[in-house]
């Protein structure tokens, strides 16, 4: 398995491309069963996520061809498959956003159940709901859900919590639907908003995403269309606290500062200077941060997902920051582990309280999920002497090639393959 090395204690210098969006592009594949046509996808990350979603479409039988340079073709006009089979989707629970697509386009789905995960049960009864009150008949079989409908009726949906792989699996059911769907309480994220544009692009009818209030007129049939997929904004923020926990002056391009909102105003709150353009971010730090205290929230809230990175930042702050995590109930992983390389956390519950110290030390450390991983390479660049992240699969799920981005950035880092001792 693949680790990093890292010699901490380097201020970050330097330019980089922040990529598209992983949780924008994982719906956007799925959308591709919504059509028999061609869809062009431009800025698709390579992510290990995109690969195994490339991989389970494959086996619906969807042909894509990978174009290079971030492009990829899908053709879904011959599909011979509506099972999402468990061996993909335990590997990846976004495999869960190929249910309502299948459903609305074949009238048939056998999409495996996901189970719980490092960060908590996350259940999809909502997806299950949504779909049940358009019409579908569903069961539990053997850890599937099977569901089926002649053709889905819109109609009027509330989840009971802000949902995003929810809204948008609901979103994709409803657009080829008969009549009007209205989704109540949908999620707001960007992520959302760009599938919703790509969805419009093909065809669909969409109002008010972006809101928490989605109203879909369903359509026949969708077309093919071409998109480019939205900058990653954690991806951007994880960059921005690894400079304001290293230090530094960098320039990150192909990023998207307006979806930024809450993550630019806490690192602002701890001490980074930010100026924005409309498609580039800079940050410079040069004091020890400032302690921030925030929850996590959905969006426009700040994110769970940069939740585990800005702690890193906040245990090397001055003073004390309270922070509470509202999305996931086990979503504390990190903490033990940067307090291996002495910081001084106590979490109870939902909360965690970090006494920021003076410097962190270089240790082996490893995680169990995508960004409490980033949050250890962010405590290793700032850290002083060696750490060694373990399972840095984790980190390949979701980030391009960060060890390249941070290499350019003038970070000491390095991938130790599998083999290495
Ligand atoms: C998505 C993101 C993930 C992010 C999360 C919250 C993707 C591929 N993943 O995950 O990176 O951390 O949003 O911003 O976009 N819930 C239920 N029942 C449901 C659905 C959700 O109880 O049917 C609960 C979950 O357990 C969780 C909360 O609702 O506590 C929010 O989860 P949700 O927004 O659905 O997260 P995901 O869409 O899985």
């Amino acid at each position: 398995m693949d680790k990093l090395l890292i010699r901490g204690g380097r201020r970050l210098k330097g330019e980089i491309a922040i990529s598209g969006a992983k949780n924008a592009a994982l719906p956007i594949l799925c959308a591709s069963l919504l059509t028999p046509d061609t869809l062009v996808l431009e800025n698709v990350p390579e992510l290990r996520d995109i690969g195994t979603t490339l991989c389970l479409l494959e086996r619906l039988g969807v042909k894509y061809r990978n174009g290079g340079g971030h492009r990829v073709e899908l053709d879904a006009s011959q599909v011979d498959s509506i099972e999402a089979p468990y061996d993909l989707v335990k590997t990846m629970r976004a495999s869960i956003l190929v249910l309502g697509p299948l459903l609305a386009r074949f009238g048939e789905a056998r999409v495996s159940l996901p189970g719980g995960c490092a960060i908590g049960q996350r259940p999809v009864d909502q997806h299950i709901k949504g779909l049940a009150a358009m019409g579908a008949e569903i069961r539990i079989e053997h850890g599937y859900v099977v569901a089926r409908a002649r053709r889905l009726k819109g109609t009027t949906m509330r989840t009971d919590m802000v949902t995003v792989t929810g809204t948008e699996n609901l979103m994709m059911a409803a657009v080829l639907a008969e009549g009007r769907s209205v989704l109540e309480n949908a999620a707001r994220e960007p992520e959302v908003v760009d599938l919703a544009e790509l969805l419009i692009k093909m065809g669909a009818h969409i109002e008010g995403h972006g809101t928490d209030r989605i109203i879909i007129d369903g359509v026949e049939r969708l077309h093919g269309a071409t998109h480019h997929i939205a900058p990653d904004r954690i991806e951007a923020g994880t960059f921005l606290c690894a400079v304001g926990a290293a230090g530094g002056d960098i320039v990150l391009r192909h990023t998207a500062a307006h979806a930024m909102g809450a993550i630019l105003d806490k690192l602002r709150e701890a001490g980074v200077e930010i100026e924005e353009g409309g498609d580039w971010i800079r940050a410079r730090m040069r004091r020890r941060p400032r302690a921030t205290s925030f929850r996590t929230l959905e969006y426009p809230g700040f994110p769970t997902d940069m939740q585990a990175q800005l702690m890193a930042l906040d245990t090397l702050a001055e003073g004390t920051s309270v922070i509470v995590e509202n999305i996931f109930e086990n979503r504390y992983m990190h903490a033990p582990e940067l307090s291996r390389m002495g910081a001084q956390i106590e979490v109870e519950g939902d909360t965690a309280v970090v006494t920021g110290v003076a410097s962190l030390s270089g240790a082996t450390v490893m995680a169990t999920d995508l960004r409490a991983s980033a949050s250890l390479v962010i405590a290793g660049l700032a850290a002083q002497g060696e750490t060694i992240v373990d399972r840095i699969y984790h980190l390949d799920r979701g980030y391009e090639r960060m060890e390249e981005k941070l290499c350019a950035l003038g970070a000491d880092i390095q991938r130790l393959s599998g083999n290495a001792p």
